[in-house]
């Protein structure tokens, strides 16, 4: 089956050709609307809806010349539909919608974290139970995966997501935007100490990242190097999420992992799950670099998991776009 999944769900206008056959990913076509936001030091609803709007077809006649398919080929449409900015998400919705409803192709609309969950296993099977960590702009979550559909909450954080605390950190250390990226480029170089920054304080699983965001803000002050800052910032964040996720482990004994979202593509994250893997004696799934951050594979293929759990039953185009729904 050759799946067409569409993300518009933030910043990033995705379009990808998914071949469940092959279990490969024919095209992965993402258009970053970085400059369009800079200014603003963040996204701007409209502004994504209006950007994606202008993108979305050429993206979807890239994706399928890259993916060397024609329309007629596609047997489903896959488009996010909750959570994310509204505007932006009925860009995508309506375009997958306008595509199926052409070509008499079954339509599925897909939760957003639930493609991230599954995002580490597009190239292969998904070995249950497991569990999943989401770390990206808009959502930090620890959960119990036993099957497609069956999740159950460990944790969350109470306050910021993780990535938009990178994110904010970087905006208030002039590194620009996307903050993540810059400030794991600049962790990468640094060879000097850490500054020691308050353990952020959530019970259990939960977490929490807004104190982190003060901390920074009262070193800032203090006259701090700012380089000092931002890789402290970083390796505080990180030990912390893979405590909780090491917690995790032990309160369930679940030994599978996958993390995932923008923030898996961390490379201290990277390097301290690997010791996780060593020293839990666990096995941790992780996204291809490319599949990280939002993209329309990780829709398709979770797209075509939800048509086939419903016996080749896609949903009705009366399917609309929701900010945030349940996962
Ligand atoms: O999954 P994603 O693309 O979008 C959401 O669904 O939110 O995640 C984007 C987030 C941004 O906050 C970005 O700063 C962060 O992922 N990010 C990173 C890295 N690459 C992207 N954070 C830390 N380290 C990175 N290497
Ligand atoms: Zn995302």
């Amino acid at each position: 089956m050759k799946v067409l999944g569409i993300d518009t769900s933030c910043d990033d206008t995705a379009v990808a050709i998914y071949d469940s056959n092959e279990k490969k990913v024919l095209s992965n076509v993402v258009s970053s609307q970085y400059e369009a936001h800079r200014a603003y030091g963040g996204v701007v609803p409209e502004i994504a809806a209006r950007e994606h709007l202008k993108n979305i077809d050429v993206i979807f006649r890239e994706a399928l010349e890259k993916a060397n398919v024609d329309v007629s080929d596609i047997d489903l449409v896959a488009v996010t539909y909750t959570p994310g900015l509204l505007p932006a998400l009925l860009v995508g919705l309506t375009f997958g919608k306008g595509v199926a409803f052409a070509g008499y192709i079954p339509f599925k609309g897909v939760h957003h974290i639930e493609a991230h969950m599954f995002s580490p296993f597009i190239k292969r099977e998904p070995e249950f139970p497991f569990i999943s960590l989401v770390v990206s702009g808009g959502h930090t979550m620890i959960s119990v995966v036993r099957s497609l559909g069956n999740y159950k909450l460990l944790g969350k954080t109470l306050d910021d997501a993780i990535g938009e605390a990178f994110d904010k950190v970087a905006k208030m250390l002039d590194f620009g935007y996307p903050g993540g990226p810059a400030i794991d480029r600049i962790f990468r170089n640094y060879k000097e100490n850490y500054l020691v920054l308050p353990k952020p304080q959530a019970r259990g699983v939960n977490m929490s990242f807004s104190g982190l965001k003060t901390a920074v803000r009262r070193l800032i002050e203090d006259g701090y190097p700012k380089e000092m800052i931002a890789a402290s910032f970083q390796k505080t964040a990180i030990d912390y999420v893979v405590g909780k996720l090491r917690k995790a482990v032990r309160e369930t004994g679940i030994r599978r992992i996958s993390v995932s979202g923008g923030v898996s593509a961390n490379s201290y994250l990277r390097e301290r799950l690997q010791e996780l893997e060593d020293t839990e004696r666990v096995k941790v799934f992780l996204p291809e670099i490319e599949f990280t951050s939002d993209n329309g594979a990780m829709v398709a293929y979770v797209g075509y998991l939800r048509f086939e759990k419903a016996e080749r039953i896609g949903d009705p185009f009366t399917l609309n776009a929701y900010p945030s729904l349940p996962i």
